[in-house]
């Protein structure tokens, strides 16, 4: 299995590719490109870990090197938000980036998994979409939008404020990935009961977790670490998932004939081509359910944004 991280000398692909490196299969190759010339060190670096996982870097203008082969393809590449500062504000830089990126994907490794970090993810996922439709090899089944830092959040934060153990924990978040397109079911957490004003306060936080890491690193950024192991956890089950193993869900933002938006992030039973099946999210809370009513407005525009960028 190749994997290959594009945005590997940022916060988050160096995060992510060390967390590959010690974690993929025996035998599987990881491959790093970044525009910053530092990147073949970032790989050097790694390398010296011993597990059985090559690395290689590349830097410079042209990403082909590194895509060659690869399985899955990770997008970190981009601008990441300030103090300030919504995702949306990311589009005018991370539109173009991501848009150069998918041509390349598309032109060298057509076949490939691909899972978009970039913010803003609403936007960038539709924008790659269109990329690879224009390039008649769009697959749908393919693309996914990564928000499984949501998922690794609600399920940190009420396992802390419900003493439910971690290893035990499973919380859905179903929606996009920005604001009150962030949707925690928590009607559906198996062993804790919310009051009203828990969930009104816990679906808050879940969905203001990102701001609070901008906030707290005060200009220097906004979440890598926690979105490397995020990451790092999609990549996983989509290596094991394309390997044979039965079984895989994980939450993500996909094309998936949604009823609500054409991409909607839910579960998705993940197999030997990408998604296998869309799985239902189950019944919503009088809560979750106006919440889910109220975000379909601003998803259904992300959407948009992202399609006619690329049209
Ligand atoms: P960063 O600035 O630390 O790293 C970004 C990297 O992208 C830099 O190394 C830069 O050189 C590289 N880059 C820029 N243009 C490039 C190009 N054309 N080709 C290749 N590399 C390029 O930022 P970060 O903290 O790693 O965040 C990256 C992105 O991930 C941001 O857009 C951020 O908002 C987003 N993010 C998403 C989630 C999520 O849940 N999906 C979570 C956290 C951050
Ligand atoms: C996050 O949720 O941490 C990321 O989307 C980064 C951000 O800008 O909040």
């Amino acid at each position: 299995m190749k994997v290959t991280v594009l945005g590997a000398a940022g916060g988050i692909g160096q995060a992510l590719a060390l967390l590959l490196k010690t974690t993929l299969p025996a035998g599987s190759a990881l491959s790093l490109y970044d525009i910053a010339p530092v990147t073949p060190g970032v790989a050097a670096d790694l390398s010296h870990i011993p597990t059985d996982v090559s690395v290689v870097g590349f830097g410079g203008e042209d990403p082909t090197a590194a895509l060659q082969g690869a399985d899955i393809v990770l997008i970190s590449a981009g601008v990441a938000r300030k103090p300030g500062m919504d995702r949306a504000d990311l589009f005018n830089v991370n539109a173009g980036i991501v848009k150069n990126l998918i041509e390349k994907v598309a032109a060298t490794c057509p076949k490939a998994c691909i899972g978009i970090i970039t913010n803003p993810v609403n936007t960038t996922v539709p924008i790659a979409a269109e990329v690879l439709k224009k390039a008649g090899v769009y697959d749908k089944n393919k693309l996914f939008g990564i928000t499984t830092l949501d998922v690794i959040r609600a399920e940190t934060f009420i396992s802390a404020a419900k003493g439910i153990s971690l290893a035990d924990i499973k919380v859905p978040v179903i929606g996009g990935h920005s604001g009150v397109t962030i949707l925690p079911l928590l009607s559906q957490v198996a062993g804790a009961s919310f009051t009203d004003e828990e969930v009104e306060k816990m679906t808050h936080r879940i969905q203001n977790a990102g701001t609070e890491v901008v906030e707290a690193k005060a200009g220097g950024g906004s979440a890598t670490l926690s979105m490397g192991q995020a990451a790092c956890r999609f990549a996983l089950s989509l290596v094991k998932a394309l390997s044979g193993e039965k079984d895989v869900i994980e939450y993500t933002y996909v094309d998936g004939g949604s009823e609500h938006a054409q991409f909607f992030a839910q579960p998705v039973l993940l197999g030997k081509n990408g998604v296998e099946k869309v799985l239902p999210y189950g019944k919503l809370s009088a809560f979750e359910q106006k919440a889910l009513d109220s975000m379909l407005d601003t998803l259904q525009g992300d959407i948009k944004i992202g399609v006619e960028f690329v049209k």
